[in-house]
């Protein structure tokens, strides 16, 4: 089976074997990199693995700002940091359904990628708490506008993808559109681009909530229909975003983040 390292517009697309990671880390010896994380009621359990395996695999050597979101910062144990990673801890509201947890990420992205970010970082990385680093991975991501393949959609056909499919939804992709099924779970890019597409997803989910809408897979799917018209500069392949119960792992080398298994319900509510 061939998987594809390139899109259709020419951006790569980034597995194993792509990329040299010591040219890649040579051109990025001063870049400042955060990652920014929401571990909100329940998900502050899976806060300390999250933080202690990102200091094992993610931007080795590199400077790193951990953002974490959370409305339990007395609770936080924080991991042993290696030299020039800073952990900041900024309390959030609790919200009470998931869902709305999930979406109230883009609305503080909007305002940490305004005005504090700017002087801090070059490039955002954002991620769900619900997972651990288990191998590499590095500057390889970094690129203006980056985004990674649903594993459970990397083989599939585009009609098969779960974009949202209501004309009334601002998050709503008719068929024939749209490129990859993209997981929220992972993307990054530019602090100036992260404002942008936050601005966008924040923007769709206010619209629809006032038409007491909510898209079937809430900032996944607006973050879907942005990356429809703003095509990202670069690609992950679902090494970046994995689940060891998924089927056609063998054709996955590399597994370097994976989903933490989990009761859904019993951590969501
Ligand atoms: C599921 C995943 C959801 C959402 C959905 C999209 O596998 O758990 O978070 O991404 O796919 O179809």
């Amino acid at each position: 089976m061939a998987l594809n390292v390139l899109t259709p517009w020419l951006a790569p697309i980034i597995w194993d074997g792509t990329y040299d990671i010591d040219i890649l880390d040579n051109q990025h010896n001063s870049t400042r990199i955060g990652l920014f994380v929401f571990a909100v009621k329940k998900y502050i359990r899976f806060l300390l693995p999250f933080l202690e395996s990102a200091e094992r695999y993610f931007m080795v050597g590199h400077n790193v700002t951990y953002y974490v979101f959370t409305d339990k910062v007395n609770e936080v144990v924080k991991p042993k940091m290696a030299d020039g990673h800073i952990l900041q801890l900024h309390d959030v509201v609790a919200d009470q359904r998931w869902q709305d947890v999930s979406m109230r990420r883009m609305e503080i992205l909007t305002v940490f990628t305004k005005e504090h970010m700017p002087n801090e970082i070059d490039y955002l990385v954002c991620a769900d708490v619900d997972m651990v680093f288990n191998d590499h991975v590095g500057v390889e991501i970094l690129g203006d506008l980056v985004a990674t393949i649903h594993p459970a959609y990397f083989l599939s056909e585009k009609g098969a993808f779960t974009y949202e499919r209501r004309p009334i939804s601002t998050a709503y992709i008719p068929h024939g559109h749209g490129d990859f099924y993209y997981m929220a779970a992972l993307y990054g890019g530019k602090v100036d681009e992260i404002y942008k597409l936050s601005m966008a997803c924040q923007k769709g989910i206010v619209e629809d909530k006032k038409k007491n809408i909510e898209a079937v897979w809430q900032e996944e799917s607006h973050l879907n229909r942005y990356l429809v018209y703003n095509k990202p500069t670069k690609v992950l392949s679902p090494e970046y975003l994995w689940d060891t119960i998924l089927p056609n792992g063998e054709l996955i080398k590399k597994k370097r983040f994976l989903a933490v298994h989990k009761n859904h319900k019993e951590v969501r509510n």
